[in-house]
């Protein structure tokens, strides 16, 4: 016999089990655009190099998988133009839409010509996007720096 009130008397934090809104907990918001920032100030200082980290959109809660996706996809690009691009600039953006996030890494370095991938961390990039129903562009030349695009879908994805 439950007590209509009894949940009051509960930890008031909750202690992260069995709640309603669990997907929707201050943790799992921090890790999307939180997580991002940091790796991108990290490289910045890293790199002595001007990288600057912006959102559009309102920031929500995503399903783990895709979290994590964005999360690597950041870590690969951001890898890929310490070692490959030798840019002066960089910018990742991360975009909230209504049924769809997406991640844009920049940089103004040398480019290449981005049908020749032989590589496996752009390989993975895409697998992993692609397993999640989304897709990776890469807009790159010689010369005219690169542009990456994760973009993942969050069709049929409650919040
Ligand atoms: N930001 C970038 N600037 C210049 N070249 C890049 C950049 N990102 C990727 N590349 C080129 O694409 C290739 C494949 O990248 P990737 O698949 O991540 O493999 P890896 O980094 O192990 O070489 C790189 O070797 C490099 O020639
Ligand atoms: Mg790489």
């Amino acid at each position: 016999m439950e007590s209509p009130n009894r949940r009051r008397h509960r930890h008031p934090a909750g202690d992260g089990r069995g709640g309603a809104h669990i997907g929707q907990s201050p943790a799992r918001h921090r890790q999307g655009p939180g997580a991002l920032a940091a790796q991108v100030e990290t490289w910045r200082l890293r790199h002595d190099t001007a990288a600057a980290f912006a959102v559009t959109g309102t920031p929500r809660a995503l399903p783990a998988d895709v979290d994590e996706a964005v999360l690597r996809a950041c870590q690969e690009g951001l890898s890929n133009a310490a070692r490959h691009a030798g840019a002066a600039q960089l910018g990742v953006t991360l975009s909230y839409m209504e049924d769809l996030v997406v991640l844009d890494i920049r940089d103004d370095g040398r480019g290449f010509t981005a049908t020749v991938t032989g590589g496996f961390g752009l390989k993975a990039m895409r697998q992993r996007a692609h397993s999640l129903g989304g897709d990776v562009r890469v807009e790159s030349s010689p010369g005219n720096g690169t542009a990456v695009s994760v973009s993942i879908p969050l069709t049929g994805v409650a919040l």
